[in-house]
């Protein structure tokens, strides 16, 4: 199988001239919840695959109706946590670093997705360091903010920052409620970022506010419906649609945000950008 990447050219600008991503994901085929490995996780609580399976496919609906190129990899029978594609690793200029992840229940996805990188050509290095791939790398413009505090290693910002030589910028997470980056902060578009105060400790959020003085700050409410866990071109904002104030927000400013309703995917803990895997040529 040969797949090319669009190039795309990050802008500034939101005014409707977005860029159109490349995004991988992994259909819900086997989601379940059956181990508990963060706090939204409760095994003993029914979940409904076949309503995950819907409620995915309207995501997966937008993005295409969006234009969004957007790429499959084949679920796994016993990966439940594979449709959180984010984690499957970081792709950035054409190279795929790997995923090495905290728990053994999700180690057997970090190879799966690597070889899915492979599969298309990408330049993939493999991990040595404890990461969760795009749960914890997020780039804005040309800095990848990277985290640690519950899922990846410090050692692994260092690692990442080899790989692309970008400027990393360390921050780390203190709420195990929001221990990915991608449920505390959102990127919006090369310089604007939304995030949550209380997720991040004083030295992080210091960095934050003095970097990103413009941004979105986000309502607990918001939060904890995991609603920063979004997707934006630039301009179209891809949201959870019971993130309301964030929405408000958004509009206000220019952008469009796109409400989606992935309540059965928030049992395993994972919402919009969990996910989507951003490939970027
Ligand atoms: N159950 C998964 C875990 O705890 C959810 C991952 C959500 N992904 C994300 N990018 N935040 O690992």
């Amino acid at each position: 199988m040969t797949v090319t990447l669009e190039t795309s050219h990050a802008t500034a600008s939101h005014s409707g001239s977005a860029t159109k991503p490349t995004v991988l994901m992994c259909r819900p085929e086997h989601f379940t919840v059956s181990y508990r490995i963060n706090p939204w996780m409760h095994p003993e609580d029914p979940t409904d695959t076949s309503l995950a399976l819907r409620q995915w496919q309207t995501l997966y609906d937008t993005y295409v109706a969006l234009d969004f190129t957007v790429h499959l990899i084949d679920s796994i029978p016993g990966l439940p946590d594979m449709v959180y594609a984010a984690n499957g690793g970081f792709v950035l200029d054409g190279i795929a670093y790997g995923a090495k992840f905290h728990y053994r229940e999700r180690q057997p996805e970090g190879p799966a997705y690597m070889d899915w990188f492979r599969s298309i050509g990408l330049d993939v290095r493999e991990p040595e360091q404890v990461n969760e791939g795009e749960g914890d790398f997020l780039l804005v413009g040309d800095t990848i903010l990277a985290a640690s505090g519950f899922r990846s290693d410090t050692s692994s910002h260092q690692e990442i920052a080899e790989i692309y030589g970008r400027e990393v910028v360390s921050l780390n997470l203190v709420n195990p409620s929001y221990y990915h980056l991608d449920t505390a902060l959102a990127v919006i578009d090369p310089a604007t970022i939304a995030y949550l105060p209380s997720a991040f400790d004083e030295r992080s959020l210091s960095i934050l506010r003095q970097r990103y003085p413009d941004s979105i700050i986000a309502t607990e409410e918001d939060a904890a419906i995991l609603g920063l866990n979004s997707f934006s071109d630039g301009h179209n904002v891809v949201i959870a649609e019971r993130a309301t104030t964030f929405a408000q927000d958004l509009r206000a400013r220019g952008y469009n945000p796109i409400g989606v309703d992935l309540s059965e995917l928030l049992l395993g803990g994972g919402g919009v950008k969990c996910c989507t895997l951003e490939l970027r040529a």
